[in-house]
């Protein structure tokens, strides 16, 4: 039973799920469709707040007759604080805006709070997908990550987190990026067992 007040997305899903994988910022959501199509044993679940892109995933779901996606309309910090230690096996933060002006740096969506709060929700193995082709949110991300005792980088070589993985769909971000000739970056973190995370394993 999750704590008092906080939801088992399981529950979310008409039919049983072998787990629960979570998209936040989802934009138009090319890459949550994909992975929704692509593991239909996984409910997924989509936060966004932009309505245009709401709109097209809402469409492409109901063209592609996806069952095992639901979506959260309303700022991220809000879901991720409602969902119980440990429900989600992946989540996926990729391109988040930047906000490269220094006075706006508390609008990013990864910060060292949220961080904490994600490695509260995945479970034991999980796994967190970030991308990004801002090369100083890239250091914070990686410091914040990397440094995390709950998270360990996945990257053994340059082209760990160079290359996208082929089971990583592209995004619209992606693709901007790419065209301006900026390299993107994809980290994997797993999310250390609890009972390792003091030790560091
Ligand atoms: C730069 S876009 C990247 C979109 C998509 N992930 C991609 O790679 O194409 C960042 C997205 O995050 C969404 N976003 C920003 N802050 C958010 C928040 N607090 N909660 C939910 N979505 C958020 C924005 O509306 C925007 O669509």
């Amino acid at each position: 039973m999750p704590a008092e007040g906080l939801l088992e997305p399981r529950r979310l899903f008409a039919a049983p799920v072998e787990a629960i994988w979570l998209e936040l910022g989802f934009g138009a959501g090319e890459h949550l469709a994909a992975q929704a199509a692509a593991q239909p044993s996984r409910g997924l679940i989509g936060c966004e707040v932009f309505e245009n892109g709401i709109v097209k995933l809402l469409a492409e779901v109901k063209q592609r007759g996806l069952a095992n996606v639901r979506l959260f309309v309303d700022d991220a910090r809000v879901l991720v604080q409602s969902l119980a230690a440990a429900s989600v096996e992946r989540i996926f933060i990729l391109f988040p805006d930047p906000w490269p002006k220094q006075r706006h740096h508390k609008r990013r969506l990864v910060s060292a709070a949220m961080l904490d709060a994600l490695a509260h929700v995945l479970s034991d193995g999980g796994e967190l997908r970030l991308a990004t082709d801002d090369m100083e949110y890239l250091r914070v991300m990686l410091g914040g990550a990397a440094a995390h005792p709950a998270f360990e980088w996945l990257a053994r070589r340059p082209d760990d987190w160079r290359q996208r993985p082929e089971d990583w769909p592209a995004t619209r971000y992606e693709r901007k990026a790419l065209a301006a000739g900026r390299r993107p970056a994809f980290l994997r973190f797993r999310r250390r067992p609890r009972a390792c995370e003091a030790r560091r394993v």
